[in-house]
């Protein structure tokens, strides 16, 4: 089998789940374009089919499930390309082979380690010589995607993830599972990419992990060190980062990123419930209080800091009580966005083994009762900003206003500004004069 031949072939891919699958796209896109195959935008154009999957909660799975179906379905129609269908991703390490059991209209299952053997797999599969096992599955911790630059979407943020997998073991979370215990992409293979990046022309890296904060490397160069070789080692001008764990944010990596002028001040840090009973059975390890302390920590040293978290509720056990105390880290913390999501029962993971007590409308109630404290709390803070002047970064013309342009704050605050003479990547001083839901409305001053 020849590259020639491989040319030949398109392929199209769909990416569910978070910023990680992402990259993991990208990553995919760079193998198969190198291998000789052509990305299509439009799946009834495609001899390949790939979904790249989440399993975080059933429903992420479920949606997979039926969009096959619903691929499936239109190739019956003769007129219409019979492309192979694969799942990648979370779903394909954690039901592996049972995948396709379940649901036998997929042709493929690779998982998160196993990119590198896909173009090799579908040359078997599209040759149509041979029947290969099409299950490619199992963790392999020295192998690390890399994202071609030059395939990002045009905007000015690039993603680089610095290591994969995860070695906490919160009790709702099939994360370590899928992913993986934690192996940490070498220092210098970062640096070399963000390198890359900024010869590109790129401004701007999101460090991607389940965990950044607890990134360390042979025991010497933890987060801290690693942002600080970012800043000053490379040309990159801002940095964000994406996940941390509250239990890793200690105050001298606060105190680093108070300092690191290129390091955004923008903490996404996940607490999930603000009782401690409740952290206890999550195996959260922090309190309320120390989460708390960190916040506090976090405003007196980071300038302008912000924060967004996370946020499940139903866990199973929670009472009215514990979720009263969830409510209550909202009105103290005073988020800039939270992610709320109802407890899902996922299989072998430790708290599979506790009964999922909370009925599903209890769930939805609690969930709409944390949207809506959220939404009163940030329109009475955001109603405090308005009349505020900041510095935004052109990501991108707007859906509206038509002559609108997007931008975004370091503190990770989305603005929507009209008409002005603005290119991406270009700064704008921005005096505020309104708010709907997260994103500000403003002027742009001269
Ligand atoms: N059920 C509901 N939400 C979950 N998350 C992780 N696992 C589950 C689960 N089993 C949420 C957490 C995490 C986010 C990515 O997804 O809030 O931070
Ligand atoms: Fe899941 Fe916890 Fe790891 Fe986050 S830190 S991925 S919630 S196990």
């Amino acid at each position: 089998m020849t590259r020639q031949r491989s040319a030949s072939f398109t392929v199209y891919l769909e990416t569910y789940g978070c910023q990680m699958n992402v990259y993991d796209s990208q990553s995919i896109q760079g193998l198969l374009i190198e291998a000789g195959y052509r990305l299509v935008d439009d799946d009834q154009q495609a001899d390949v089919i790939l979904l790249n999957t989440c399993s975080v909660r059933e429903h992420a799975e479920h949606r997979v499930l039926s969009r096959v179906g619903e691929l499936r379905s239109r190739r019956r129609s003769a007129d219409l390309k019979q492309p192979l269908i694969g799942i990648c991703g979370c779903m394909a390490e954690r039901l592996q082979e049972a995948l396709q059991q379940l649901n036998q209209r997929i042709d493929l299952v690779v998982g998160v380690d196993q990119y590198d053997r896909l173009p090799g797999l579908l040359q078997s599969l599209l040759a149509a010589d041979a029947k290969p096992n099409a299950v490619l599955v199992g963790h392999r911790p020295d192998v690390h995607l890399v994202a071609p630059p030059e395939l990002y979407p045009i905007n000015n943020s690039h993603l680089v993830t610095i290591h994969k997998g995860c070695d906490y073991c919160c009790t709702y979370c099939i994360v370590p599972y899928t992913r993986g215990p934690q192996a940490e992409k070498d220092p210098e293979a970062i640096l070399a990419e963000i390198r890359q990046i900024t010869a590109g022309g790129g401004q701007e890296v999101t460090l991607l992990g389940q965990n950044v904060t607890a990134y360390h490397w042979a025991g010497e160069l933890d987060f801290a060190a690693l942002l600080e070789r970012v800043t000053a080692e490379t040309d990159i001008q801002r940095v964000r980062f994406l996940t941390g764990h509250p239990r890793d944010m200690h105050p001298a990596l606060m105190d680093k990123i108070g300092v690191l002028d290129k390091v955004c001040p923008w903490l996404h840090l996940p607490i999930q419930s603000g009782s401690d009973r409740i952290l206890r059975r999550m195996k959260r390890l922090y309190t309320r209080q120390e989460y708390l302390d960190m916040v506090q920590y976090a405003r007196q040293v980071i300038p302008g800091v912000t924060f967004s978290s996370d946020f499940i509720v139903g866990f199973p056990g929670e009472t009215p009580a514990d979720f009263e105390d969830t409510l209550e880290i909202l009105r103290q913390v005073k988020y800039d966005q939270i992610f709320s999501f109802k407890y899902s029962e996922r299989p072998g993971v430790p708290a599979a083994r506790l009964a999922d007590d909370v009925l599903v409308p209890e769930k939805k109630r609690r969930l709409a009762a944390l949207m809506a404290l959220q939404e009163e709390i940030w329109n009475h803070e955001a109603a405090n900003l308005v009349g505020s002047t900041w510095t935004g970064i052109v990501e991108g013309p707007a859906r509206r206003p038509e002559n609108g342009w997007r931008l975004r704050t370091a503190n990770n605050r989305k603005l929507v500004v009209e008409g002005g003479d603005l290119t991406v990547g270009m700064q704008a001083a921005v005096r505020i004069t309104g708010w709907r839901n997260t994103t500000f409305m403003g002027e742009l001053l001269a």
